[in-house]
């Protein structure tokens, strides 16, 4: 099933980004996108993920035209199928990292998955809050909390950047059999050419265009 469709999305803040950019994911597939600092990554996985409106095109969700959709529609999707891993990991910062994970499972009723945790390495700082937990524990607290809630399409932005070469293939091989396991679908955005060629395609964002290198 085809779960996400882009069709020729452009976008511009100070100046243009990109234009024309169209791509489409399938269940169990994972697109990489790599690109320079600056050129746009993160600006078009927020197109994709609809937490940014494109100046130009379309973006499908699992078949339905996003700009068709109501307020209401949207948010519901975006609670049950969509999830995000942020380059910054805006969790709650007051809040224990379980308390995090919580606030995940009552949106959307799923069950935090003890296995889930275990295989982070998260399960024994489970108690500590946020700010207490070092960059790379964030960024898994963050994971469990996005897997927690079992979606469709998962779109992470660089979401091994602050985890050592051994704990960033673990987590990869999270995302790819979380993918398979549950016909999901996977963007990744990463400055990490050997992480990108792991996914079953790889664009570039240059020259304001979105080619396909693999
Ligand atoms: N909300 C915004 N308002 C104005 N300009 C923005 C906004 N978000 C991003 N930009 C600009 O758009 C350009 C692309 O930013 P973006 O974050 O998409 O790049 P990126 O490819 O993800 O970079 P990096 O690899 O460093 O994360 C940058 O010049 C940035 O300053
Ligand atoms: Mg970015």
């Amino acid at each position: 099933m085809n779960l996400l469709s882009a069709k020729k999305l452009s976008h511009s803040f100070e100046y243009e980004l990109f234009s024309n950019v169209s791509l489409s994911l399938q269940e169990k597939e994972s697109i990489a996108i790599i690109g320079m600092s600056g050129s746009g990554k993160s600006t078009l996985l927020h197109l994709l993920a609809t937490l940014l409106k494109p100046d130009d095109g379309e973006v499908e969700l699992f078949g339905k035209n996003v700009s068709a959709m109501s307020k209401k529609e949207l948010v519901l999707v975006k609670r049950n199928k969509l999830g995000i891993v942020f380059q910054s990991h805006y969790l709650f910062k007051g809040f224990t990292a379980l308390e995090n994970l919580e606030v995940s499972e009552i949106l959307s009723q799923k069950h935090i998955d003890n296995q889930l945790l275990k295989n982070l390495d998260i399960g024994q700082c489970m108690h500590q809050k946020v700010t207490e937990l070092s960059g790379g524990q964030q960024q898994r607290i963050s994971i469990a909390r996005v897997l927690t809630k079992k979606p469709s399409i998962i779109f992470a932005d660089e979401p091994t950047g602050n985890l050592d070469n051994e704990t960033a293939s673990e987590v990869m091989k999270l995302f790819f059999d979380y993918c398979k396991n549950n016909r999901a679908g996977m963007i990744l955005v990463t400055h990490d050419n050997d992480l990108a060629h792991m996914c079953n395609r790889v664009y570039k964002l240059e020259d304001k265009e979105l080619k396909l290198i693999k």
